[in-house]
Order: structure tokens, then sequence, then C-alpha cells
């Protein structure tokens, strides 16, 4: 069985503490929505989809335990609610999304004749769990999708080495995982030589969180520093990079972890291809480019402390952005739940069909 971020049954969730990873495996419940925007702001749970699958659980656990008397006081609540839950955690647009889509289904839902606050209350609680459900199946298409993509390029049997960056694997998502999705199809299919993860500084999702999946998981993989990037490049004969995104704007410029864009530069100059892999919930088309992506800066002692122990000179002044934008021209591919887009085809394969 595959790594859970969270367990869900009716009335009930608890999330996998991910801060204490990867020397403690502590599920801690979450009665609503207060403990679930805690839970994302002080990353026990982080990755896109996963802050967006447990917010609005922790709103249906809210709901399904503290029913609401009322259908205006449950549009107000399930509005709060989700404004709150959404400036947890401003970069990754998934939570937004959903918070958004949320609110004009339960306002469509009110209008409907003989609408209860019970009846409502059901349909809310039915579209969080759909949430849960289908980020598994379009994890798993992105995997399929991107596993084939990049096998098109190699020779019939040839195995391929890939690099990846953060954590995009079960602990960020429902289940699978993204960019870590495509590395396990990989493996599935017998076509994996190899995998590298970056430590990820200053949080070290990756030495923490990935490399615990990929051990989990028994992937053959090797820990690197984000300095031993390029050298791992040129010597280790990479053969594509695959990173998460926290959200892809209309023209593909994509805002991920720190130091994603670094990583593109190098893969352009060695010749290597270099692929974001983000279900549909991690596209915002709304936004033309990624200029305008408002990006979560974190607090110093992230960058200066290790484990409460301070290892930076006293005094220095610490910039801590948590994320930065990849222009679209560094990005080979977008691979989703639809299929593989060019960065430039995206906006209209993503739309089309809808
Ligand atoms: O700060 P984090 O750990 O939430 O950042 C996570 C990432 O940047 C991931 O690459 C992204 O959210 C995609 S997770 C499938």
């Amino acid at each position: 069985m595959s790594l859970e971020s969270v367990r869900y049954s009716r009335g009930s969730l608890q999330v996998l503490n991910q801060l204490l990873l990867p020397h403690k495996s502590e599920y801690e419940p979450v009665t609503g929505v207060q403990q679930g925007a805690d839970a994302i702001r002080t990353m026990k749970v982080r990755g896109a989809p996963a802050i967006a699958i447990v917010g609005v659980l922790s709103l249906a656990v809210e709901l399904t335990t503290k029913p609401c008397q009322d259908v205006p006081s449950l549009i107000t609540f399930v509005r709060e609610s989700l404004h709150h839950l959404v400036s947890a955690r401003p970069t990754a647009v998934n939570m937004k999304k959903a918070a958004d889509e949320l609110n004009a289904f339960l306002a469509e839902e009110a209008d409907k004749p003989g609408a209860t606050s019970q009846r409502l209350t059901e349909s809310v609680v039915q579209w969080a769990e759909s949430l849960l459900k289908k980020d598994v199946e379009d994890n798993q298409m992105i995997g399929d999708f991107g596993a084939k993509h990049i096998l098109e390029k190699a020779g019939p049997t040839e195995k391929v080495c890939m690099l990846t960056h953060c954590n995009t694997g079960s602990l960020a998502t429902a289940g699978y995982g993204t960019a870590l999705g495509v590395v396990r199809s990989l493996h599935a299919l017998g076509r994996l030589s190899h995998v590298f993860c970056t430590e990820t500084r200053p949080y070290n999702q990756g030495s923490r969180l990935t490399a615990y999946e990929l051990v989990y998981e028994k992937i053959p993989a090797t820990l690197i520093t984000d300095s031993m990037a390029s050298v791992t490049m040129r010597e280790r004969k990479v053969t594509a990079v695959v990173v998460g995104a926290d959200r892809v704007v209309a023209n593909g410029d994509t805002a991920n972890k720190i130091g994603t864009y670094q990583l593109a530069i190098i893969a352009k100059y060695h010749g290597i291809p270099f692929y974001v892999a983000a279900p549909s919930t991690s596209c915002d088309l709304s936004l033309p480019t990624g200029g305008s992506i408002v990006i979560e800066e974190r607090p110093s002692h992230e960058l200066t402390d290790i484990n409460g122990i301070r290892i930076a000179a006293p005094g220095i002044d610490v910039w801590n952005p948590a994320f930065d934008v990849t222009p679209h021209e560094l990005i080979t591919g977008i691979i989703t739940e639809r299929g593989v887009f060019k960065p430039e085809e995206l906006k209209d394969g993503l739309t089309k069909g809808q």
C-alpha cells in the first residue's frame, strides 16, 4: 500500500504530520476548518493538491459534525471558511480553485426548489469527497501520460534516468503523486534506471519526504544537494527532469518550489528536457503570465535553523521565498491528466471539450 497523506471517512479526517517525517509517522485528527487551516499554514500537510484536499475535507468534517441550522447560515459559513482556508498559503492555486468552484456549486444548489440546509450539506460534503477520489485518478493519468511521453523519445528497451525536485508524491497529493507519479509509472514499467532527488533547501522536502517515499517504494534513487544538480546532469546521464507545480498560468509559466527555475536553466544548458507534471486543478488560466503570481515568503528560521538549532551566523539578513516562477520558454512539456502539452498549447488543450 502506498503512503497516505490523509485518512478520511465521513465525519473524520486525519493528516499525516509531515513535520515529523521521516522519523515518526503520526496521524493527527483535523476536526474542522480552523485545524485544517493551521495544518496547512504550519506545513503539517503541504503540496498543492493535498492542501486543497485537506482544506475542503476539513470543511466537510465540520459540516458533518456541527451542521448549520438554515440555508443562509450554511452559505455564509462555507464562504467564510473557504476564504480562511485560501489565505493559509497563497501560491498554490488548488485551494483557491476548489473554493471558487465549491462556492459556485453551493449557490447553484441553493437556488434549486426544495433546497434545505441538510440537503445542501450533503451536496457540499459529497463535492469535497469527490475531490479526493478525482486527485488519485488524475495522478495515475499524469503518471501514464508522462511515462509514455518520455519513453517515446527513448530506445525500445532503453531505461531512463530522471531528476526531480521537492516532494510531489503520495504525501503531496491524495495518492500516487504528480512528478513522482511519472517516476513511479516509469519504475512500474521496468523502464526507470535511476532517479535523483534534490534535498530541496531550505525546507528539505526532498531529503525528508521524497527520499522517504522512494525508499518506501523501493525505487532506485539517490539524494543530491540542490547545488549538485548541474554536475549530476552532466555526469550521470539524466534523461529528463520532472517537477510539480503550485500554479501553471495560461502561457505555461510555472510557479513551483524554490530552486525549480535554476533546474530549468541548467537542464536547457545540458540539452535535457524539462517537464512540469500537474493536474488541471493546479492550472490557473485566469493569469496570462507568471509575473502576477503571489509568491509566499516563509519565516527566516527555516533557513537559519535545522531542527531548532541555529546554523547561520546570528544577525544575518534572510530572504526566504518558498517558490519561484519558471518561464515557459524553459519548459519542454506540461504533463496533465488530459495529456502532455507544450506550454503554448496548454490553454487550448485544457479548455477544449469543456
Ligand atoms: O511548500 P510545499 O512543500 O507545499 O511545496 C510543494 C511544491 O512546490 C510541489 O512541487 C507542488 O506543490 C506540487 S505537489 C504535487
